[in-house]
């Protein structure tokens, strides 16, 4: 059974004192999670530091909301993979549909930073999902297999051997609208046959499927429920302990359940 990943995607939020503070609360709960259950969180760049020491010795995984693909050198504003793992960080979310919409990065940039996040040791979370429009055209299927192909492009088994994916279909994320369990589950499993036959049968049964767009404390059980939904990427609900616990709590529930 796939382990799930409960993860936080903080974005733009949060001061220094909140984000440690967060940390702290997130860390104790942490302690008593089952080992069916791995939290992760993910603060913007400044308080990186601040919070893997408040992390330090617990559960809860480190990563990062975007990195840069080149080696450390001219590239004013940027953070590099070494960087990133230097402060902590195990995991790095990419191709958020925030950097791809709002941002402007293409699957070309998207899969510069994968190969380079994996050759520096760094798990990546992989986001793709679709437009409103794009769903409502009938185009869902082939939008996911365009950001596979374009993220995963040069990336083999043994590279993706930790990689995590995250369905977060863009018009889901922070409307308050969530994918239904069924529609979350048809992406996902269209996505896990994607990995069978791009990679092996074998190794699409280890890949974690995470789903995002307005996870909460009441639709997250449902959605965690579904045979390939094997976590959640949370953003607004992620900000508070007492929102995001519940979350891993319906987590915990049906790894401890079944
Ligand atoms: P919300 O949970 O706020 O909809 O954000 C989802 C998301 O984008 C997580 O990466």
């Amino acid at each position: 059974m796939r382990r799930f990943l409960i993860a936080g995607n903080w974005k733009m939020n949060t001061t220094r004192q909140s984000a440690v503070g967060l940390a702290g609360e997130l860390a104790a709960v942490a302690a008593g999670t089952e080992a069916g259950v791995e939290i992760l969180v993910a603060p913007p760049y400044p308080y990186l530091i601040p919070v893997a020491e408040k992390l330090n010795g617990s559960a809860v995984q480190l990563g990062a909301q975007d990195v840069y693909f080149e080696a450390p050198g001219a590239f004013t504003g940027e953070v590099a993979v070494e960087m990133l793992a230097d402060c902590g960080c195990g995991y790095v979310i990419l191709g958020h549909s925030e950097r791809r919409h709002v941002m402007g990065e293409t699957d070309e940039i998207v899969n510069r930073k994968t190969r380079a996040a994996i050759s520096g040791g760094l798990r990546v979370v992989l986001c793709v999902g679709e437009l409103l429009s794009e769903r409502q055209a009938g185009q869902t299927e082939e939008v996911l297999d365009r950001q596979m192909q374009g993220g995963l492009a040069g990336v083999s088994e043994t590279d993706a051997v930790e990689l995590v994916i995250a369905y977060e279909p863009v018009w889901a994320i922070g409307t308050g609208v969530t994918a239904t369990p069924e529609q979350a589950e048809s992406a996902h499993e269209h996505l896990r046959n994607w990995l069978a036959t791009r990679y092996t049968p074998a190794f699409s049964q280890k890949v974690r499927i995470l789903y995002g767009g307005s996870v909460k404390a009441d639709n997250a059980e449902s959605l965690l429920s579904q045979t390939n939904v094997d976590g959640a990427l949370v953003g607004g609900a992620s900000l508070k302990s007492s929102t995001f616990v519940p979350i891993i709590e319906a987590a915990r529930k049906l790894r401890t359940t079944v």
